[in-house]
C-alpha cells in the first residue's frame, strides 16, 4: 500500500524530463495515473505519442495508468484531460500541472508567436487544466484534492533572455496564490514546486556553467522533485497550502512570497523631497530582508 493508494492524478508533460518521474512516483505509490504529454520539441513544435511509453513502464511496474496526447493550452485540450480521468478511472484527487516549453530571446528579438506560445503552454495551461477540476471540486465534494503547479526560478528571481517564460513562471505564482484561497473551503491545497533538474530543457545550460551533467546520479533528474510532488499529493500534507517549494539536486526550501517588509504612513500627499527621504530607508529595509533570507536560507543537513 502506498501513500496514493485509491487515487487519480494526471500529470501533464508526463513524457519525459521531470513529469515522467512525477507519473512513475505517483504510480508507484499506488495512484492511478493519466500521463499527459503532446510530445513535442522544447519550443513546443511537433507532437508524437511519448506518453505511451511512460503508461507501458508503470503498467509493466504493477501500477495503472492511462496516455492522453492533448495540448494544454486549449480549453478544449484541458477538458478532454480531465475527462479522460473520469471515463479511465471515475475521478481526480491530484492534478500536477508540469507541461513546457523554451523560446528563449532578450526582448530585442522576442516576436509575437515566441511570447504567445510559451504563455498559452505555461501560464494559459494552468488555467485549462485546472479550471474543470476545481469545478468537480466544488461539485463533488471529493475530499483533500490537490494542484502542485510548476514555477521556475526564472520567474521568482528574474532570469535574462527569458522574458515571456519568467512571465509565465510569475503568473502561475499570482494563479497559485489565488487559487489556493479560492478552493480551501473545499478543503484542496494548492502548491508550487520551483524545480531545478537536468533534463533536455535544461542540460545545455547547466553544462554551460561548467557543471558536470551525471543522468545516472538520481539526485541530479526530477526525483528529488517526485517524491516532493508525492508529499504535496498525499493526505499528510493536509496543512500546507499557497507554498512555493524549491526542490533541485537534494535540496528541499520554501520560498518568500511578496510582502511589504516596511512602511510609512502619511495623511497628506507625500512631495518629491518627502520621498527623497523615505525611499532610502525603504531600500535599507529591503537589503537587510534579502541578507537574512540569505542567511536563514543556507541548506542544512538533513
Ligand atoms: N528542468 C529544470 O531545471 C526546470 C527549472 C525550472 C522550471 N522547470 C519547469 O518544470 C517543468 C518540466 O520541465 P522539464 O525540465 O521536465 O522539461 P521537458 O522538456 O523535459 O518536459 C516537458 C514536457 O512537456 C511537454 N509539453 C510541452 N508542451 C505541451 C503541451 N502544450 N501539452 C502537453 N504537453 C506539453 C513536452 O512534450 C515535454 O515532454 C516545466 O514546466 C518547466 O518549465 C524546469
Amino acid at each position: 500500500m502506498g501513500v496514493l493508494t485509491g487515487k487519480t492524478a494526471i500529470v501533464t508533460g508526463a513524457g519525459r524530463g521531470i513529469g515522467r518521474e512525477i507519473a512513475l512516483h505517483l504510480a508507484s505509490q499506488g495512484a492511478s495515473v493519466v500521463v499527459n504529454d503532446l510530445g513535442g520539441e522544447v519550443d513546443g513544435g511537433g507532437a508524437g505519442r511519448i506518453a505511451d511509453e511512460v503508461v507501458a513502464e508503470i503498467e509493466s511496474a504493477g501500477g495503472q495508468a492511462a496516455g492522453n496526447y492533448d495540448s494544454v493550452a486549449t480549453v478544449e485540450g484541458g477538458q478532454s484531460l480531465f475527462q479522460t480521468a473520469i471515463d479511465r478511472f471515475g475521478g481526480l484527487d491530484i492534478l500536477v500541472n508540469n507541461a513546457g516549453i523554451l523560446r528563449d530571446k532578450t526582448i530585442f528579438n522576442m516576436e509575437e508567436a515566441d511570447w504567445d506560445a510559451v504563455i498559452a503552454v505555461h501560464l494559459k495551461g494552468h488555467y485549462c487544466c485546472t479550471r474543470p477540476f476545481a469545478r468537480y471540486i466544488r461539485e463533488s465534494g471529493r475530499p483533500n484534492c490537490r494542484v502542485i503547479n510548476f514555477s521556475s526560478v526564472s520567474g521568482l528571481y528574474g532570469n535574462f533572455g527569458q522574458a515571456n517564460y519568467a512571465a509565465a513562471k510569475a503568473g502561475i505564482a499570482g494563479f497559485s496564490r489565488t487559487l489556493a484561497l479560492e478552493l480551501a473551503k473545499y478543503g484542496a491545497t494548492v502548491n508550487v514546486i520551483s524545480p531545478g533538474a537536468a533534463t533536455r530543457m535544461t542540460i545545455d545550460l547547466i553544462k554551460n556553467t561548467g557543471r558536470e551533467v551525471d543522468l545516472d546520479d538520481p539526485l541530479q533528474g526530477g526525483q528529488p522533485i517526485a517524491r516532493v510532488a508525492g508529499w504535496l499529493a498525499s493526505d499528510t500534507s493536509q496543512g500546507c497550502s499557497g507554498q512555493i517549494i524549491h526542490v533541485a539536486r537534494g535540496l528541499v526550501g520554501i520560498m518568500q512570497q511578496p510582502a511589504v517588509i516596511r512602511s510609512f504612513v502619511s495623511d497628506d500627499l507625500l512631495d518629491h523631497d518627502e520621498l527623497n527621504g523615505l525611499m532610502p530607508s525603504l531600500l535599507d529595509a529591503r537589503a537587510t530582508n534579502v541578507s537574512q533570507a540569505k542567511e536563514t536560507g543556507e541548506p542544512e543537513s538533513v
